[in-house]
């Protein structure tokens, strides 16, 4: 009864994209964490925080990831990272240990300390009160100074074009948490690869390029090589938005469903997974100039082919592949979804808000 898209009347196909971007951002509005829930989370901080104090006075704690970059849902986690600023201070094992220690006796948190985990955390969980109907998952590091940078990149990023990115950032993470393809753990993507993936296109597939370069504008004034560097990692970015808004502007004019509908089309037809390292620093890179190679027949390298299906430079650490966790299977469900998502979206149904749900279903 529909007919065949070429039937439908022209103009049907812009109208189908210009409601399909409303409809993004009444979808994501709604995700958005309450004023409340933000109010809870950082009392939640600071009480952490005083705490920390008692065992390190010299330490602050800071938010980082989705609460810090301005790609925060609804009741996602927090990340919280303990900086301490003197000279003499404690092992990261030995602080996770006494912290959790603390934490148990002095807090309604359910507390697990890893002490001994590649980076050491202290993982706490609340249950569900009236502030917080769902309750509260929160992961306290310690000198994660990187993470601090990268969450403040991808805060920059956000600010240059918020309607366009956030909308993009958040509608990708609620589909991929509701399409079950955002579980490191089980060999798909974090967040934080998702939102890499979406800077890239942005940065370096659009064109004209709907960002800039952050990594790559000229600095404003010479800056020494200390300023620049984080143990051994070149963190410098273009971070004045403000001034970047008046002297930067995007040629690109499409909206956010046009971008959406490109993106999916990209990641499931065109992004060279088998040879590709997508690279929000320097483009598009090949696997082999970085030895992230994942056609090797050699027996001994098993678990490295397994570890470079998907390649995402990350944009400080440049020799850590963001996707490592990703395995085949997981990489072909992913490509799955997004050829999925690609053939709802070209398969014009008659209303936007259809198309949507049926996306996230
Ligand atoms: P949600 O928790 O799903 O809301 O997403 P998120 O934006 O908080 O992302 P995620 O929990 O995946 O990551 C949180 C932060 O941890 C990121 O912003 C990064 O700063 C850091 N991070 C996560 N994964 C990696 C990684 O593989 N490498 C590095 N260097 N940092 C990471
Ligand atoms: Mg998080």
């Amino acid at each position: 009864a529909l007919g065949s898209p070429t039937q439908r009347r022209p103009g049907s196909r812009q109208r189908f994209v210009a409601d399909l971007s409303q409809c993004l951002f009444d979808f994501v509005i709604q995700l958005l964490p309450t004023q409340e829930e933000l109010a809870v989370k950082e009392d939640v901080r600071k009480l952490l925080e005083r705490l920390i104090r008692t065992i390190e006075p010299e330490s602050r704690l800071l938010s980082f990831g989705s609460t810090a970059n301005g790609f925060s849902l609804r009741n996602s986690d927090m990340d919280l990272c303990c900086l301490i600023d003197s000279e003499e201070r404690l092992a990261a094992s030995d602080l996770v240990t006494m912290l959790g220690d603390l934490l148990e006796r002095e807090t309604k948190f359910y507390v697990k300390s890893l002490p001994h985990a590649r980076i050491p955390i202290v993982k706490l969980s609340l249950d569900p009160s009236p502030g917080l109907p769902l309750g509260i998952a929160c992961d306290i590091g310690f000198e994660n100074r990187l993470a601090l940078e990268n969450t403040r990149l991808l805060m920059c990023y956000a600010m240059i074009d918020p309607a366009r990115v956030r909308t993009m950032v958040l509608f990708l993470k609620v589909w991929s948490k509701r399409r079950k393809i955002n579980s490191p753990y089980k060999g798909t993507l974090s967040s934080y690869g998702y939102v890499l993936l979406v800077i890239y296109f942005l940065v370096h597939v659009k064109n004209p390029p709907v960002l800039p370069n952050l990594q790559q504008m000229p600095p404003l004034r010479p800056i020494s090589e200390e300023d620049t560097h984080l143990n051994g990692h070149n963190i410098w970015f273009f971070d004045d938005i403000e001034l970047l808004r008046q002297r930067w502007h995007s040629d690109n004019n499409e909206s956010v469903a046009d971008l959406l509908i490109d993106f999916f089309r990209y990641y499931s037809r065109d992004f060279p997974y088998n040879t590709g390292v997508a690279s929000i620093r320097a483009g598009l890179l090949k696997k082999d100039s970085k030895g992230w190679q994942n056609d090797l027949s050699n027996q001994r390298y098993n678990d490295a082919r397994e570890r470079n299906r998907l390649c995402i430079e990350d944009p400080f650490e440049t020799d850590f592949n963001v996707g490592r966790c990703v395995t085949k299977d997981g990489l072909y469900t992913i490509r799955g979804e997004f050829m999925r998502a690609s053939r709802i979206l070209a398969s014009r149904p008659e209303r936007a808000i259809v198309a949507l749900a049926e996306l996230c279903e």
